[in-house]
């Protein structure tokens, strides 16, 4: 996810069990600049294999000299080709979702890509469809199979819904079924009885969760804890919540090395972590405001002491 994947999410994600990664996406363009952001975008660490780097891009020779080119500078596991995001900035150059609408050039971008790499695997990541009038994602699966792509992962909204509505898991599953090759479905997964749910119904190989892990990165560990023993695990207590976010606040800053700007672009990672926290009203409108390690320590301690107080007054 751009702005939220980053090398300190992925690796915390990665403790809690993710199984693969895949880096912020990167436009070919922003490759070939190989600037500080670009190389931030493709630093990982060895520990995160196996990862993918996403890239995004309409121009089929460009898509396939970035990915030579990334695979020479990081030499990621697999190259992952972005044909879902529904950003105007990026649909207005043809890339991202944009391409479910042009089949021959997805094809094409597809097709260049995978021989470019050889044989390192080139996956594909889709949404079902451009709209509701439009919902193709079996033929485009069917076409990515054609040009040698060897897994896809199929986000069960169109474009046009962008993050808005409900994932359709049916156009998921036809997918699945649709084509030989590993699918992985992903929408709206918020727990592991959903994740099992999905995985009885459909034929898909595998999930991708997105926006659940932003506020609850142990999902992974309790959704395979679940798949594998059919018991739901506890989240983590309070305070491993809180060691959780004290740990990802002091690996920012230390990845930023200035301590300010680092908390302040923790402030929407800090709303996400407080879904779900007791009084996490207050705790929102006390996030807009950090911008120290201090500040996030005494909000920690002071929401821990409440916490325990209610507790102990509920218990007496
Ligand atoms: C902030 C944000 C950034 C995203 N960036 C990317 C991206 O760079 N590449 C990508 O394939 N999907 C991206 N997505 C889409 C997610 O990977 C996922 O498909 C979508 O959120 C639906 O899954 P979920 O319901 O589990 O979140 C992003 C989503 C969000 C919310």
């Amino acid at each position: 996810m751009a702005g939220v994947s980053d090398k300190i999410f992925r690796q915390l994600c990665k403790e809690y069990g993710a199984d693969v990664l895949t880096t912020e996406f990167v436009s070919a363009e922003g490759i070939f600049r190989r600037n500080e952001r670009t190389r931030e975008y493709l630093d990982f660490d060895e520990i995160e294999r196996p990862i993918g780097v996403q890239l995004f891009g309409a121009d089929a020779k460009h898509m396939a000299e970035a990915a030579r080119q990334v695979i020479e500078w990081v030499q990621p596991d697999f190259i992952d080709l972005n044909f879902g995001c529904p950003v105007n900035k990026v649909v207005s150059k043809n890339g991202g979702s944009a391409l479910l609408k042009d089949c021959p050039t997805l094809s094409s971008v597809a097709e260049a890509v995978v021989r470019a790499v050889a044989p390192l695997p080139v996956t594909a990541k889709i949404r079902v469809g451009w709209d509701a009038n439009s919902i193709n994602a079996v033929r485009v699966a069917r076409i990515l199979v054609e040009q040698g792509i060897a897994a896809i992962t199929v986000h069960g909204r169109t474009r046009e819904q962008g993050y808005s509505g409900a994932a359709d898991w049916n156009v998921i599953a036809q997918v699945a079924t649709a084509v030989p090759i590993p699918v992985i479905g992903n929408g709206d997964l918020s727990g592991p009885t959903e994740v099992a749910k999905r995985r009885q119904e459909t034929r898909i190989a595998g999930v991708m969760i997105g926006r659940a892990a932003m506020s609850a990165p142990w999902i992974f560990r309790q959704t395979k804890q679940y798949l594998s023993t059919g018991n739901i695990s506890e989240p983590p207590d309070l305070s491993e919540k809180w060691e959780l976010i004290l740990r990802h606040c002091q690996l920012a800053v230390r990845r930023w090395g200035a301590e300010e700007p680092a908390i302040r672009s923790m402030r929407a990672r800090l709303m996400a972590y407080s879904k779900g926290f007791p009084a996490s009203k207050l705790l929102r409108e006390k996030f807009q405001h950090v911008s120290t390690l201090s500040d996030v320590n005494a909000i920690a301690r002071q929401h821990l002491q409440t916490a325990f107080e209610s507790a102990a007054a509920v218990a007496t």
